[in-house]
């Protein structure tokens, strides 16, 4: 899509354009086109009303029911902050009281529109005119104009000393071929630049990859990592006035709640855990209860304060499997019951499933390279009852526990 695409799309026509397209997307693509002509869309404009409507439909996963109104690029979305945990943070700078902040690389407007939403001016700076123009729009449409502007241009040209606040989520991905980069010195705006936001404004918060190795978190910030539902969405540098612990990780439910309730706030419970990021847990022989910890916990070193709170040990120092002598109900990790622990050996783990009438098994694993298709198959289960097949080390030698779920 083009500037030129796009303004077609803000006409009264091209906003009927976008209700057909919204009533016939997401079946056969032919068929949908072919509705919109036969309704008198010219075809240029419906192909475009099309995408948008596919994209919004893609689009809902990550913001909800706000993503039908929304204005999108695919790029754009493969970016954008989830809706529930742009609100988080959102929350968190508005508690802070931070009043205005500047969103330097605002992309469709993920994170300014939370921060807008939670009653911060926000000021959008972004590179690519049709991602700012689109920006603008969903401002718009989500009735925030006054809390949200844009302007097309060079985040690192902003004046900052007009904000009370900075968000930085830099592009992480190329221009163009959509690549993902992982060398922070190729991010844009330039990491050296993004961290130097920090030196100049007391609020800064940095979106970064949840990858992000810990030797370049900035002495001094808060480096927290976020799970959604058990997977690991992002990690986010916390600085200056803003920093509160060395190490957080942050689990968000969404399955747990509502996205929206019915005062149109956010609902998604969400747990955290905080420490400083090396401190070590101790190391045992293997218990009869298995923790495996969410990632947000893993990714942020706080594995050892985990087996604090759980009374747990490791098997083996490097890595994050914990073992307790009780199932304590937490939200930071999955409990398994331990029936058997066996030195790795393929046929010595067949026969024992086999015995069992073990005929499914999940495979988890951590510290082994095998891989758990390939045993899955060398295993040839077969029977009634299923199992958790854990493959890891303990005190360095290769390990399977044959485990059992407990309800959550
Ligand atoms: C990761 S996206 C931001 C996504 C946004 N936080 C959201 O959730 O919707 C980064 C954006 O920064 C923009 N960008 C990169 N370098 C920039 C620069 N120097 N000035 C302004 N914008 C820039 C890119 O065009 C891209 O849209």
């Amino acid at each position: 899509m083009d500037l030129e695409q796009f303004d077609a799309l803000r006409t009264p026509e091209g906003s009927a354009a976008l209700d057909a397209a919204a009533r016939v997307a997401g079946g056969d693509p032919l068929t949908a086109a072919a509705a919109l002509r036969s309704a008198g869309v010219p075809a240029g404009l419906a192909a475009a009303a099309l995408t948008q409507a596919e994209l919004r439909r893609r689009a809902a996963g990550k913001f909800g029911p706000a993503a039908r109104g929304m204005f999108l690029t695919r790029a754009g979305l493969e970016q954008a902050t989830r809706g529930v945990v742009a609100r988080r943070r959102a929350e968190r700078l508005r508690a802070a009281g931070v009043a205005t902040l500047a969103d330097l690389g605002c992309g469709l407007g993920a994170d300014a529109l939370a921060a807008a939403r939670a009653g911060i001016r926000v000021y959008g700076v972004e590179a690519d005119p049709l991602t700012a123009a689109m920006a603008a729009a969903n401002a718009q449409a989500a009735g925030l104009a006054d809390l949200f502007t844009v302007e097309c241009g060079d985040a690192t040209a902003f004046d900052v000393t007009r904000v009370g606040g900075v968000f930085c989520d830099p592009a992480r991905r190329k221009a163009g071929t959509g690549r993902r980069i992982f060398d922070p010195n190729a991010y844009s705006p330039p990491w050296d630049f993004v961290t130097g936001l920090a030196e100049r404004v007391p609020h800064t918060v940095v979106k970064v990859a949840p990858g992000l190795d810990h030797a370049l978190i900035p002495a001094g910030a808060e480096a927290e990592w976020v799970s959604v539902d058990g997977d690991l969405v992002e990690a986010a540098l916390w600085c200056g006035a803003l920093a509160g612990v060395p190490r957080r990780a942050t689990l968000l439910r969404e399955k747990d709640g509502p996205l929206v309730n019915a005062s149109g706030r956010a609902g998604a419970p969400f747990y955290q855990l905080t420490g400083s990021g090396d401190a070590e847990a101790p190391v045992g022989r293997p218990r009869r209860f298995l923790y495996d910890p969410d990632p947000a916990v893993v990714r942020a070193h706080l594995v050892a304060e985990l087996a604090g709170v759980l009374d747990a040990t490791l098997a083996d120092p490097s890595i994050a499997y914990l073992y307790g002598d009780e199932a304590r109900p937490t939200p930071f990790a999955r409990c398994l019951e331990i029936t058997d622990v066996l030195p790795f050996s393929l046929k010595r783990l067949r026969a024992l499933l086999r015995e069992r009438r073990v005929g499914r098994a999940e495979i988890l694993k951590r510290g082994s390279a095998l891989e758990p298709e390939k045993l899955r198959r060398d295993l040839k289960l077969a029977g009634s009852e299923a199992a958790s097949l854990v493959l890891t080390r303990v005190a360095g030698a290769p390990t399977v526990l044959v485990c059992r779920p407990l309800p959550a």
